[in-house]
């Protein structure tokens, strides 16, 4: 008999404890603005309806501490437009505390304590933004986001090591932003949302693209900067048919074969700060819409004049920064006119007489911090060039007349050379008369 009483008073006061622990704004400030008013009160309660007005649409800002987020904690304000519960210690978001929320666009937990996020949480959500970056999140389950639509989920910042499929179960999604995580896998289809236009998936430790995973079919933007890719294959951005820009700086790529961008609306390619010393001849043909083309910060040696070929003219290209030591003939002839080409931070050393052929018009030519040493006086017969900067080179003398050899260029940057002491005068001259002369060039993009 006794033991049953004790056992009776234990459940009684569990069972209390389990009750009295279920409230789940304790002593925390709620602040909420509309547009014609606007309160803060600190509050005890288990449904934030409870502490807020009801008829204007309004913003609500929590601070204090919410450990739990218990069912139908948020439910049932007509309302409530925009939630912010950062930095409030949240751990645990019960599923069944965000429903019927019929106005609400911004959803804000960040800075948080949250460690798995559970299938339904955001069930049936049509927001703008739901911010979960800075929590703990290792584990993400099937259906977090069942039937939600929302613009932007953010979900930087975490501890998420992979993502399974099934997270996002009929899911309408714009842009998903996932850097700074721990990821290194993504499983087959598991971002596959029909509209996901714009994915980030920076500084994560992802080794790969595999297509199976990067099957998007609506996703114009992808950043993979800052993961440990190492190799590219043909096929890999076969199903990414609408992408317009590929950042892949500073991953592990030493190689670019050819057949990885076939076919590709691709605009803007960064492959920067990476190890590549090979890029296959036809590793960008066929890239009808290339524009903006970065491999600079790379280990190349040799300068390809049959890369881009069956493109359109791209506007830039950046390739600084590697081993480039010489320029062969026609270098530049399957873009004959562009806005801008960098050399710069390269050892050329050696120019064809013929590196320029074919080339027609340039706005800004870098070829500074190289080794060049001595400038032909036809090289540039025939093209155009608004900038072209030759400083921080080995030039002693260039020979012959500056004013005819650089006659299609509008500004000549010769500074840092070595000059002889007899030709100072002659480069010296020749600059100053050239600061002061008519500027002509311009540029139409394509
Ligand atoms: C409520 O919070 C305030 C600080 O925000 C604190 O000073 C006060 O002691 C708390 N009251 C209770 C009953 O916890
Ligand atoms: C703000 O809230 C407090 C506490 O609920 C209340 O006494 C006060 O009247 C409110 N002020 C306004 C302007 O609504
Ligand atoms: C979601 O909200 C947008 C505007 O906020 C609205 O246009 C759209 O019809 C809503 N979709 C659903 C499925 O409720
Ligand atoms: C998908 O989600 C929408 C809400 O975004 C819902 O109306 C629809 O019934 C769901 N469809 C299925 C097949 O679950
Ligand atoms: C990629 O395109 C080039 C040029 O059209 C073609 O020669 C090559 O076979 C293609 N490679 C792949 C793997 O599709
Ligand atoms: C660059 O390539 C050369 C061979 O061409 C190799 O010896 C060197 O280790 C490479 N450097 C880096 C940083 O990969
Ligand atoms: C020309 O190119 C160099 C090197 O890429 C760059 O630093 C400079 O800003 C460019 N100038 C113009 C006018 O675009």
């Amino acid at each position: 008999m006794y033991f049953i009483l004790t056992r009776l008073a234990i459940a009684v006061v569990l069972c209390k404890a389990s009750t009295s622990e279920e409230i789940t704004f304790k002593n925390v400030t709620v602040e909420w603005v509309s547009d014609t008013g606007g309160n803060t009160t600190v509050v005890t309660s288990n449904s934030l309806k409870n502490d807020v007005p009801s008829g204007e649409e309004m913003s609500v800002n929590i601070n204090g501490e919410v450990p739990i987020l218990y069912e139908r904690s948020v439910s049932d304000i007509e309302n409530l437009k925009s939630l912010v519960l950062s930095g409030v210690d949240l751990e645990e978001i019960k599923p069944g505390a965000f429903v019927n929320l019929p106005v609400l666009q911004i959803l804000i937990l960040s800075k948080n304590k949250l460690t798995e996020l559970k299938s339904d949480t955001f069930r049936d959500l049509n927001v703008s933004t739901i911010d979960l970056s800075q929590n703990s999140i290792t584990t993400l389950q099937p259906e977090t986001f069942k039937n939600i639509n929302i613009r932007h989920l953010t979900l930087s910042n975490n501890q998420i090591v992979e993502f399974p499929s099934g997270v996002f179960e009929n899911v309408t999604l714009g842009s998903l932003h996932l850097y700074n995580t721990l990821l290194k896998t993504i499983a087959p289809k598991a971002l596959a949302t029909t509209s996901l236009s714009s994915l980030v998936l920076s500084e994560n430790k992802l080794e790969e693209i595999d297509p199976e995973a990067f099957d998007m079919p609506e996703l114009t933007s992808l950043s993979l900067d800052f993961n440990s890719i190492k190799h590219l294959r043909a096929g890999d951005s076969k199903n990414l048919p609408q992408l317009n820009t590929l950042d892949l700086v500073a991953n592990k790529l030493e190689e670019v074969p050819e057949g990885v961008f076939n076919n590709s609306k691709i605009t803007h390619l960064k492959l920067n700060y990476n190890k590549i010393s090979t890029i296959a001849s036809k590793a960008f043909e066929d890239m009808s819409k290339i524009s903006v083309l970065h491999f600079d910060h790379n280990n190349l040696t040799q300068w390809d004049n049959n890369w881009l070929g069956g493109t359109s003219n791209p506007d830039y290209v950046m390739a600084g920064f590697n081993q480039f030591s010489e320029i062969p003939d026609e270098a530049f002839k399957n873009y004959p006119k562009l806005y801008s080409i960098d050399l710069q931070g390269n050892k050329i050393m050696k120019i064809s007489p013929k590196a320029f052929h074919k080339l027609e018009r340039v706005v800004n030519f870098s070829l500074r911090d190289n080794e060049i040493d001595s400038w032909g006086p036809d090289w540039l017969v025939g093209v155009s060039i608004g900038t072209i900067d030759l400083s921080g080179n080995k030039l002693k003398c260039i020979d012959g007349d500056l004013d005819d050899i650089f006659k299609n260029n509008d500004f000549v940057q010769l500074e840092d050379n070595p000059w002889d002491t007899e030709c100072a005068e002659k480069i010296k001259d020749f600059t100053t008369r050239k600061e002061k002369a008519p500027k002509t060039r311009s540029y139409v993009p394509n």
